[in-house]
């Protein structure tokens, strides 16, 4: 028999270790690596994301000890409850401050409040193991692996892309980010060996996209804190609706490539933030996505390579959320002659950036970027061959 992943392993032995040997409901729940579509979901456009064998756990048990919910986080060694009249205390609008690593309590409150928990009493432990704050969606995990338990738990199952849906609405409400629908959905409905060509508008459609054998997804993690990603990240999607408001189009990827030079947009700003640049990298992006979904279908992975590269120059340079540390392990890739192409992944502003290895070739890049890595920055980074995984499943529990 093959072990259990080792998220579900921490999770189950927590909450047995807490609770006893009770029935549970459990369910997993993975991160993602976006390979194209960067900044393009919350326009409207496509995406082009692979979730990766990185998950989330959460375990959930009843408890007639009236109406509340324990939760246990083990990777913060945090536990709070939550009841469900209190919950809205929770929501981004009304929340005074939350101390750092308690924005966890957020995600949840959202997840109980959206999908109407008024009871039972609940114990749920939760474990994971996508590094947080690296770009690899380690929230969306947690609120996919809590919703997908949750809706077991209370017998309420539900479309894969409604509790996606939900997932993002706890983002907006509870969170305070105003994200796109790809990283739940990727966590959502991805299957193994394939990206997800996602339509990121109503109504919201995807295919499932085959990875070419001749390519290795490598993920390096540039370990640059994402600090101002929140902010900043707000501001772009500000300045987008802004864009797309001034163009006259609903979304801002239905924009043509304008030609530059008399158009309005041409000297709009919003909040010190030019909004032409913005324009040129969504509706390039755009047209870059559906290039990447044919050249995969096609085999073609230099064209896909290329396509790589091309959007990290486009998000580094029109939609400036790239960073030197991120541009330094894209180039060492593309120039090292074992990649087909780099690009940083994510919203951007630190994290992670995704490589696409020759076939192989995966283990001696990944040396070759930590050494040169270290040679510019006096520190390491942290590189990681990942796997295209399935998305967010209950499974049993003896
Ligand atoms: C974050 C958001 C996504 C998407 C990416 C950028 O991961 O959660 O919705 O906008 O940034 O592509």
């Amino acid at each position: 028999m093959t072990p259990l992943p080792i998220a579900r392993q921490r999770a189950l032995g927590a909450h047995r270790e807490r609770y006893g040997c009770v029935k549970r409901f459990a369910a997993a729940a993975p991160g993602r690596v976006n390979l194209l579509g960067e900044h393009t979901d919350y326009n409207g456009g496509d995406v082009l994301p692979i979730a990766i064998n990185l998950e989330c756990c959460a375990v959930i048990s009843h408890h007639d000890a009236g109406t509340r919910a324990e939760v246990h986080v083990v990777d913060l060694c945090d536990t709070a409850v939550f009841k469900a009249d209190d919950l809205d205390v929770y929501r981004a609008d009304q929340r005074t401050h939350a101390a750092p690593g308690e924005s966890w309590r957020a995600y949840v409150a959202g997840v109980l409040a959206l999908m109407e928990w008024r009871g039972p009493g609940l114990h749920i432990t939760i474990a994971g193991d996508v590094p947080r704050g690296s770009g690899l969606s380690s929230s969306a995990a947690f609120e996919v692996a809590l919703a997908t338990a949750l809706g077991q738990a209370l017998g309420q199952p539900s479309d894969p892309i409604v509790r996606a849906r939900l997932c993002q609405r706890v983002e907006h409400e509870f969170a305070g980010v105003p994200c796109g629908l790809m990283d739940q959905a990727v966590s959502c409905v991805a299957i193994p060996g394939h990206a997800l060509h996602l339509r990121c508008r109503e109504p919201v459609s995807f295919r499932h996209v085959p990875l070419p054998p001749a390519a290795e997804v490598l993920v390096v993690d540039t370990l640059v804190p994402r600090t101002l990603a929140s902010t900043a990240y707000a501001a772009r999607v500000a300045g987008c609706r802004a864009a797309a408001g001034l163009l006259g189009v609903r979304h801002l990827a239905d924009a043509s490539p304008i030609p530059f030079g008399e158009s309005l947009i041409d000297r709009a700003h919003v909040s010190g933030e030019d909004l032409a640049p913005l324009v040129r990298h969504v509706t390039t992006e755009q047209a870059r996505v559906n290039a990447a979904a044919a050249a995969m279908e096609a085999g073609d992975v230099a064209r896909l390579g290329a396509l790589l590269n091309e959007s990290h120059a486009s998000l580094r340079d029109e939609y400036r959320v790239s960073c030197r540390e991120l541009d330094c392990v894209v180039d060492t890739s593309v120039r090292s002659g074992l990649a087909w192409g780099a690009k940083m992944t994510g919203a951007g502003f630190g994290g992670c950036a995704v490589v696409l290895a020759h076939a192989g070739a995966a283990h001696r890049l990944a040396e070759h970027i930590t050494s040169s890595f270290q040679r510019r920055f006096g520190r390491s980074c942290s590189p990681l061959a990942v796997q295209a995984g399935g998305g967010a499943a209950c499974f049993d529990v003896d």
